[in-house]
């Protein structure tokens, strides 16, 4: 066995790699810095807006940190703070001359908004070419027809993570678990984009479990702490863990169980730490992107 790489393989069993979102994080965003510090040569910067409506504190600690990536690619970004009682009105009113402002490139309206604003509304308004969040139906549409458009960034960021990894997409059996517009469903439109066998489960699935199981690679998106336990993962298997979850007590905790699933899955990523500062980094690679475009259409 001397000299003999070691391979994972379901037999032979060790704790699993970690899926580091962080580190990968920071070097895509070092990749957008170094793009951009190449085209603000001869160029304004790339600019991101940012809307919040009302102080939820996650949302605030999201924008936050977005502000902060945008800083670090060299990016300008610009914030908007609205009270919680704004109207759809002024919200879509505020949309309109960001859409028609040539010195904005992306725009991102942080979810959730409070009840007298429709969601999809907001969606629907940002302009398809300013969509860095990849939520508009045309962006949707694009992908599901295979076309170039901007990627939801959190279901893109699970396949950068895996990706950069090295784990074997191709022909693999991906699980996901959750089937949001946000997450669940483009994750599967971007699994079959790798050549993965994809199987969406959800809370009506019968044999949830037992359909886990079967998954090579498992994207857990349900927003329940815990859900995923050691029992429902192939060993070797690729866990990607959407889930932030609050504590009680506080702290964060992912959808999975982390500490029984590593000792059987082959790579797993933990939260914090994992896929939600890959969202962010997406965010900003699809910024440049939004940016580009635009330049070449000067
Ligand atoms: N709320 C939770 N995740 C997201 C996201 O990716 N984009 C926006 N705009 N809001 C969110």
């Amino acid at each position: 066995m001397k000299g003999r790489p070691l391979r994972r393989t379901a037999d032979i069993q060790m704790p699993a790699i970690i899926l580091n979102g962080k580190e990968t994080a920071a070097a895509i965003k070092a990749e957008v810095a170094a793009k951009t510090a190449q085209n603000t040569r001869t160029d304004r910067a790339p600019c991101l807006a940012v809307i919040l409506v009302g102080e939820d504190p996650a949302s605030q600690v999201y924008v936050r940190n977005k502000k902060n990536a945008c800083a670090a690619c060299g990016f300008r970004s610009a914030e908007y703070l609205l009270s919680a009682d704004t109207s759809e009105a002024d919200l879509l009113a505020l949309i309109a001359d960001l859409n028609a402002d040539d010195t904005v490139d992306g725009i991102l309206c942080q979810l959730p908004l409070p009840g007298q604003i429709r969601e999809q509304a907001v969606i629907d308004a940002i302009s398809p070419e300013k969509d860095v969040d990849g939520f508009h139906p045309v962006n949707a549409g694009r992908l599901l027809t295979g076309q170039d458009c901007f990627m939801p960034c959190t279901p893109a960021g699970v396949v950068e993570l895996l990706r950069r990894a090295g784990v074997p997409m191709a022909g693999k059996h991906c699980v996901i678990v959750g089937r949001s517009n946000i997450v669940g469903k483009p994750a599967a439109l971007l699994m079959l984009r790798e050549n993965a066998t994809v199987t969406v489960c959800h809370s009506r699935t019968e044999n949830l479990k037992e359909t886990v199981r079967t998954g090579d690679i498992v994207i857990a998106a349900v927003g329940r702490a815990n859900f995923i336990t050691a029992d429902m993962i192939k060993p070797g298997a690729a866990v990607v863990d959407v889930g932030i979850n609050r504590l009680p007590e506080g702290g964060l905790c992912g959808d999975v169980d982390f500490a029984a699933a590593s000792e059987v899955a082959g790579w797993i990523s933990p939260v914090p730490g994992g896929v939600g500062p890959m969202t962010i980094a997406m965010l900003m690679k699809n910024t440049l992107l939004a940016y580009e475009n635009r330049r070449l259409l000067k």
